[in-house]
């Protein structure tokens, strides 16, 4: 079996989440899909909701499912009324979709969008942040732990920074859920989003938000689907649920979220595994096992650090180097420069080998990996 240190691709999804998954699409070829969507309805309508509202310390109502973090952050950002008299703060870590989404808002409305700056060792300028933040500062966007390298940004800190503020807080947790604790009351967000895929180990085309009561008060989505909504007359509609579930479409993948459900109780039962100390030593033997070879370089910016772990080799092209190792039972992923644009442009980097390690992964497979990466690069 291949050494899989790609999870902040994709995680392995533990044997509960496949039993939750084929077990439902089982019961949807015998018995039909509708069927076995009221006989989970249970779960589906609630326990993953419970669940998700107990990882991610949240109330229950905050929360809704989509299909990708991507769509759970664009359903929300999209909804935000800005003016050119307005500020966004983003940072250089900010990932490639929620760009793209901020440009287009800018040529929309001309809201001026603004890149916190960061500190020689690639932390966050936070005394910049504090004497520069002003009333028309309305939403502030930052990643927990970026695409392209590992650093953890200091949410909680930031949320007290920016509590005194009217602006609106949004953080992007894709990389951070299931390998940090992400506590939305800690955080103090309005908006945090994740994929069920990576960390937690759930299946592909999961994703969720905390959408919180500041931003739903003044969010106003453009259209609301037949789960939280009913026409009343032939031109009149009522929508009967001021929870985030009003950012959902109806239509989803049961066993997908089956799956999800399956996946964020398995991490609810073994947190300690993977969390904290197991994960950041993995981390460690990987950046060591890198950082020993000659012709290698990390970027590893900032002073605290998530289990990826990324580096350029100047004999080796990254695409290379993932392939080899492939070939030798190693996976690990290319980290696209152009996902995580502002920092890698800045370091120069197009390409860089990324290694993230999750709580399957043991010090054995560290050594493995760094043996053949000695292997290739010679
Ligand atoms: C930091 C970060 N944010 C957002 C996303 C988007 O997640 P999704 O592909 O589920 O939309 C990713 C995906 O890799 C990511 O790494």
């Amino acid at each position: 079996m291949p050494i899989h240190l790609n999870t902040a691709g994709a995680g392995l999804m533990p044997a509960a989440v496949v039993d939750a998954m084929t077990g439902c699409l089982r019961r949807e070829a015998l018995d039909g899909a509708y069927e076995t969507e009221t006989r989970y309805a249970d779960t589906l309508e609630k326990g993953v909701y419970e669940n998700l509202a107990s990882v991610l310390d949240a109330p229950v109502e905050d929360l809704a499912l989509f299909d990708s973090a991507t769509r759970g952050w664009t359903s929300a950002v999209t909804t935000l009324s800005v003016t050119s008299r307005d500020r966004i703060w983003i940072t250089p870590y900010e990932y490639a979709g929620s760009l793209i989404l901020w440009t287009e808002l800018r040529r929309r409305t001309g809201v001026r969008i603004e890149v916190v700056p960061l500190l020689p060792c690639g932390d966050l300028d936070l005394d910049w942040m504090r004497s520069n933040i002003r009333e028309d500062v309305t939403v502030v966007s930052v990643p927990h732990v970026p695409s392209g390298c590992g650093i953890v940004n200091p949410v909680e800190e930031i949320g007290q920074l920016l509590a005194p503020w009217p602006c609106l807080y949004l953080v992007d947790a894709c990389q951070s859920v299931g390998q940090l604790p992400v506590s939305v009351r800690d955080i103090g967000c309005d908006l945090l989003t994740g994929a069920g895929r990576k960390f937690l180990c759930g299946p592909r085309g999961t994703g969720f938000a905390y959408i919180g009561p500041r931003l739903r008060a003044t969010a106003r989505p453009p259209f609301h689907d037949l789960h939280v909504a009913d026409m009343t007359s032939n031109d009149t509609y009522e929508v009967h649920t001021g929870s985030a579930r009003r950012f959902e479409y109806a239509e989803r993948a049961t066993a997908a979220v089956m799956g999800l459900d399956a996946a964020l109780r398995h991490h609810l039962r073994h947190p300690p595994a993977v969390c904290g100390p197991f994960g950041e030593t993995m981390r460690d033997f990987v950046r060591a096992a890198v950082g020993e070879l000659p012709s290698t370089r990390l970027i590893d910016p900032g002073t605290r650090h998530a289990s990826i772990v990324t580096f350029v080799c100047d004999r080796v092209p990254a695409r290379r180097l993932r392939d080899e190792l492939s070939a030798r039972g190693v996976a690990v992923w290319v980290a696209q420069g152009s996902h995580t644009p502002l920092f890698m442009r800045q370091e120069g980097v197009e390409h860089a080998v990324r290694v993230s390690p999750h709580y399957y992964n043991g010090a054995e497979d560290i050594d493995v990996f760094a043996r053949e990466l000695r292997a290739i690069i010679g």
